[in-house]
This record gives structure tokens, sequence and C-alpha cells, in this order.
């Protein structure tokens, strides 16, 4: 499985990336860090076509499985994160050719709280945009850093979703 990390904290350095290092070590994948990346918020008119957001899929297609890991902020994903999802649509319109490559990849999405409490409907958009790209949703998990560093239930946790991912990932 040729994995990518996509994480969507407004810090580089905070808990959502420290689950990602845990992804990392289970995958052997790179991350990329949105907050780290100058991705325009979608126009109509698909005006910023000179941002970081096409390299920055063009580079996500190579692989064939995206972990999407994003903070909990106001019972969603974060802005970060949605602003990725929202010029996903730009590849629906102008760059066509790069978003067709979506198609048959994998995706797994993994939020990170401050407590274990999963919101409901958390993951459903998701699931549904992994739907509509004709992507393989091949599942969610909830983590949360209450203090520093993440409780053993939790790596706990990563370790048994990233093991079942590794034995249903479909190789495109
Ligand atoms: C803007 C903002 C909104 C938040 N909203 C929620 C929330 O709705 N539910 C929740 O459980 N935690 C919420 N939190 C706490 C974060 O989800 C939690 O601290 C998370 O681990 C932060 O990850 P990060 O360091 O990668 O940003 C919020 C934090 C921030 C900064």
């Amino acid at each position: 499985m040729k994995t990518i990390i996509v994480q969507g904290s407004s810090r580089v350095d905070g808990n959502s990336y420290q689950i990602a290092k845990m992804f990392q070590e289970k995958f052997d994948a790179p991350i990329i860090n949105l907050a780290e990346k100058k991705i325009h918020p979608y126009s109509y008119e698909h005006h910023h076509t000179d941002d970081d957001f096409l390299p920055t899929l063009e580079e996500i297609v190579h692989y064939d499985t995206i972990v999407f890991i994003t903070p909990v902020y106001w019972y969603s994903m974060s802005g970060i994160m949605k602003n990725f999802f929202d010029r996903i649509t730009d590849c629906l319109k102008v760059h066509k050719q790069t978003g067709r490559k979506l198609r048959g990849m994998n995706m797994l999405a993994v939020s990170c709280g401050s407590d274990a409490t999963q919101h409901p409907g958390f993951f459903i958009p998701f699931q549904l945009s992994a739907a509509y790209l004709s992507m393989n949703y091949l599942g969610e998990l909830h983590t949360w850093i209450s203090r520093d560093k993440p409780e053993k239930e939790v790596s706990d946790q990563i370790d048994l979703f990233a093991n079942r991912v590794l034995e249903v990932a479909i190789e495109p």
C-alpha cells in the first residue's frame, strides 16, 4: 500500500500531527501539512490556478491511499481541510485529468479531538465525498489527545485500525 497522509490542523506540530506520525510509522507514508500550503478558498471563476492546490493534489495522486487526519473543530473537520475538499471541485471542472486519478484510490479518515467523544455525523462528508469521487472508503477512526501525548488506548486503537486496513486495502 503506497500511502500518503494529509493532515489539516492549523498548527503543523500539534495533536493531529502526533497522530499523523503514528500512522506514518504504520504505513511508512509521507505527511503533507496543509497549513504549510498556500491554498485559497474555492472560486467559481477558478481564479486561484497558481496556488499550491494543484501541485499538492498532483503529488497525492501518485499514491494509492490517502489518510486524511483532521482535528475536530466545532464538531467538524478543520476549515483548512474543508477548504482542501472544496478545491477538489476544481478537478471536476478544470483539472479533470488529475481529478480522474482519484478514482479507485483508497481513502481513510481520522479525527483528533481532546477526548474520546466522537460527534455524530463527523465522518459523513468523508464517506460521501469518497463515494462521489469513486474512491474506496476504507474506514475511519476517532483519536484524541487530552494531555501532551496520546494515551495507550489511542495507540492501541491506531494499531488495530491500521492492521485491519493493511489487510483489506485494494492496490489499484
Ligand atoms: C477552533 C477549535 C475548535 C474546536 N472544537 C472542538 C469541538 O467541537 N469538539 C471537540 O471535542 N474538541 C474541539 N476542539 C479541541 C481540538 O479538537 C483538540 O484540541 C485537538 O486535539 C486539536 O488538534 P490540533 O492540535 O491538531 O489542532 C477545538 C479546538 C479548536 C482550536
